[in-house]
């Protein structure tokens, strides 16, 4: 039994339409309207791992990154803002929409305009975006809980490791893939997701109501009802996510970049013994020099 047929059991509110096969959960346009809001202030949110985050980029000597899961372009902007060349793709033209938005509102500050923004998706991207990759990149980034949209019909995880491989050749030698989910193991185990975290602390998040899907016996699906409540308005979405544990993720990602590839694990942008019980996973993956 797979997540995929669970996924079509418990049907999400945006049943989306299909790219290459990957559903848009955000087609219907309800959670991308709402990004904005639910996840705070950009610059509060990306203040609460900015620094993190580059002073690990600069220690890897990155320069040229490719996000690919930029959304609304959060984390995209602060980066560019920041001085780094930024390519950034995701699978949801919704989401993109807010993206262009800033780089055209922005175009007369060299960095936005430079900025390339692409439709793609994880199951293709290196085809999609081969041109754009040349050499390859000097860090790859899919943060926010992104990568657990990807649900998968196989038990070997097939489609997980395509999207890994294809992260994977889109970095040069020695690149690094960043690349977080949810602690799910915690989410399995309380049946419950914290409403704020590092990169959702909008006083605005009036909730988020926790489904766990079990097939067969195993949590197949976490689906995850959100509440926002803003300048009167209400709005809810669902989104759901396949449910990521540490130690399995662990598995495929060393599967995918070879067995002594360095690999570190941050809890919420901390060293995980400084931090019990985190809301986020962040894992650093190195590609070796050939
Ligand atoms: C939770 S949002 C996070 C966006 C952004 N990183 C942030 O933190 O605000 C997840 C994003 O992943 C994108 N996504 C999900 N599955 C994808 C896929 N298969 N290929 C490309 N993008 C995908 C969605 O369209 C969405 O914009």
């Amino acid at each position: 039994m797979s997540a995929t047929s669970a996924d079509s059991v418990f049907v999400a509110r945006s049943e989306g339409i299909s790219a290459e096969g990957v559903r848009d959960q955000y087609a219907d346009g309800k959670a991308a309207k709402v990004w904005e809001i639910f996840i705070g202030d950009k610059n509060s949110r990306t203040e609460n791992y900015k620094n993190f985050l580059i002073n690990l980029l600069k220690s890897k000597n990155c320069k040229r990154i490719l996000d690919v899961a930029c959304g609304t372009g959060v984390d995209s902007i602060m980066l560019l803002e920041e001085g780094f060349e930024v390519v950034s793709v995701d699978a949801s033209d919704k989401m993109l929409k807010y993206a262009l938005k800033e780089r055209w509102n922005r175009r007369k500050e060299a960095a936005f305009d430079n900025w390339i923004i692409e439709e793609a998706n994880w199951l293709s991207l290196y085809d999609d975006i081969k041109d754009i990759v040349k050499d390859g990149f000097d860090a790859v980034l899919c943060l926010g809980n992104s990568f657990a949209h990807l649900m998968d019909s196989s038990p070997e995880q097939l489609e997980h490791k395509k999207a890994i491989k294809n992260f994977e050749k889109c970095l040069k030698p020695g690149g690094v893939l960043i690349i977080d989910h949810r602690n799910y193991d915690n989410i399995l185990e309380t049946g419950a997701t914290p409403a704020k975290s590092l990169y959702y602390n909008s006083s605005h998040t009036a909730d988020i109501k926790t489904s766990v899907l079990f097939y067969c016996g195993k949590p197949a699906m976490v689906a995850m009802d959100y509440l926002i409540e803003a300048n009167n308005l209400t709005s809810e979405f669902r989104l759901s996510y396949y449910p990521h544990t540490l130690s399995q993720f662990t598995k495929i990602l060393r599967e995918i970049f070879g067995a002594g590839a360095e690999h570190q694990i941050y809890g919420d942008f901390k060293d995980l013994n400084e931090i019990q019980n985190p809301a986020f996973y962040i894992h650093l993956m190195e590609k070796g020099l050939n």
